[in-house]
Order: structure tokens, then sequence, then C-alpha cells
């Protein structure tokens, strides 16, 4: 039987992967000495057992990679059989390509550091492009949110549409929006590569935008991640020159940096919906189950 550690800084994912799954919580000590630094106690008994750690990597992304390194590290050292580390959010995963020559590709570092530690493998939900980790092979996993969100959408039946706000959502979607049964649009992104602005962001086709704007009743935006709220934010303000009707936009992970969702109200979106792979107020969608479905698969 599988047994989960909670990272003491976001419990309430690891608590309903717990609850959902049946899984036992391992009891485990966590502090700060004055000066920052982690003292860290693994209570019960893990020789032998199949171990999950459920933490998420925001906010304060360091510390958390350097806490999800002491944890497997030591349940690895006191005996545990397989350690599978769930970064409910994966930190450091937007740098997967060397874009200017010289560039660390951080996505992949953080992952090494992970296996050096002892992780039998890193899983991870909506990783922002998979691409990069095949080096990895099974020691990486990235499961899918698109179930939750054909879910989500279902209950709109024919009035939606589905916009993906550049090309690397583009093929999920695609497969959201088939499995609906409903249509899809995308926008074209393109950011400065030095200083990561964007530059442009038009749709792929205006006239589907303007034929489904006159048909549809709800736009329905989906993005891995929102952070300033600029990619979402300019996509809604795009849709809005020719759809007055409701607007909702999802996201996996919901950072929702300062001034995001003043950014979103002023583009006039109607709803915003995210998981709750990172703590925000807007995760009406309860990601637990996606992890709770693979664990079952490995016990
Ligand atoms: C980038 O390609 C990602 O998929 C997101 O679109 C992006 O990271 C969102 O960031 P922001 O909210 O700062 O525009």
């Amino acid at each position: 039987m599988m047994k989960l550690v909670l990272d003491p800084y976001y419990e309430e994912l690891g608590f309903l992967v717990a609850q959902r799954g049946g899984f036992p919580v391992i009891n485990v000590e966590y502090k700060e000495f004055p000066d920052g630094e982690m003292y860290l106690r693994i209570v019960d008994s893990v020789e032998n057992e199949d171990i999950a750690i459920v933490m998420s990597g925001y906010p304060y992304q360091d510390r958390a990679i350097l806490r999800a390194e002491l944890y497997v590290g030591t349940l690895k050292d006191l005996g545990a059989r397989n350690v599978y580390l769930i970064f409910s959010y994966l930190p450091y995963a937007r740098q997967d390509k060397r874009f200017l020559s010289g560039e660390c590709i951080t996505a992949k570092e953080i992952i090494k550091h992970m296996i050096y530690a002892g992780a039998d493998e890193v899983i991870t939900l909506d990783v922002h492009s998979e691409d990069v980790y095949k080096v990895f092979g099974s020691k990486f996993k990235n499961l899918k949110s698109k179930t939750l969100w054909i879910n989500y959408a279902r209950k709109y039946g024919d009035d939606i549409f589905f916009v993906s706000p550049d090309k690397g959502r583009e093929n999920v979607i695609k497969e959201i929006a088939q499995e609906v049964g409903a249509p899809y649009i995308s926008f074209y992104k393109e950011r400065d590569l030095k200083t990561g602005k964007i530059v442009k962001i038009v749709p792929e086709d205006e006239r589907k935008l303007i034929e489904l704007a006159e048909h549809k009743k709800v736009a329905f935006l989906f993005d891995d991640i929102i952070s300033t709220g600029g990619t979402a934010s300019r996509v809604v303000k795009a849709l809005r020159k020719f759809f007055r009707k409701k607007v909702i936009t999802a996201f996996t992970h919901g950072l929702f940096l300062r001034g995001s969702v003043r950014k979103l109200l002023d583009a006039k979106t109607d709803i915003i919906v995210a998981t709750n792979t990172v703590r925000n107020i807007f995760a009406f969608v309860d990601a637990s189950e996606v992890f709770v479905r693979y664990l079952r698969s490995k016990s």
C-alpha cells in the first residue's frame, strides 16, 4: 500500500489525495531554525515501503526544491523501496529550451537534482512542455488535466467554443474540443526572447473567430499556467473585439501574480477558474483525482 508524505507548506492537496485514495499518511516533523535552515525527521518507519511525497513547487520555488531533495534523500536513506515525488506544480519548467546561446535549461537541471537525490519517479501535471523531459525516460511522468476540463466544460453543451492562447496549448485544446464536440480557435503568440515580453498575440483565423462569436455563447480559454496574466488578458481583449458573451479563463496552475486578476477583469473576463495544484482562491477544480488514479496504478 502506497503511503504519503505531505509537505507542510501545502498539505491541502495531499490531504485530498490521501482521503480520495485511502492512502495512509506518514508522520513527519519539519521545522526551520532561526537562520532559516531546515530540519526534517521522518517519524514512522518507511523501510521497504512505497512512498509518494505530495508537494507544490510554488510559492518559494527554491525552498520547495530543497525540501523535495531532503524528503527524497532521507526516505531513501531510511530504506523506502520506491519514492515518488509529486510536484503538483513543477517549478522552473518554463525555461525548457536554449532560446539564446549559453542559457541554462532549468527544466532539465531541476529534475537531475531530484533523480540524484534518489527519486524513483518525478510526477507532475500539465508540465509546460514534455519534450525536454524525454531524456529522463520512465523517471519522469507528466499527467494531464484534460478530463477535468472536459467535465467542467460539458455543462455548456453546444454553446461553447475553445480558445488556445498559443501554439503550445493547441494540441490539448484540440483534444478537449473534440471530446466535448465543440469547435476551437488558436492564437499566435510571440515573445521578445530577451525581455520575455509579449510582442504579438493575434487570432490565427480571424474569420473563424468572427463566425464563432456570432453563433456561440461561451468562450473557454485554457492555459497551463497564469503568471502575470499577460497572455490570458491579451487574448480575452482580442476576443472582446468580436464577442460580447461569456468568457471563461481556465488554468491548471494558478500562480496569479500581483495584478494578473486585475488584467483579466479589465479585459472583461466573466469567470476565472483554476485547479488546486498551487494554493489559490480560484481553485474550483480539484486535481487530486488525477494523482490518485496514477498512484493507484502504481500500488
Ligand atoms: C507560456 O507559453 C505559458 O503557456 C503561459 O501562456 C504563460 O506562462 C503565462 O504567463 P503570463 O500569465 O505571465 O502571460
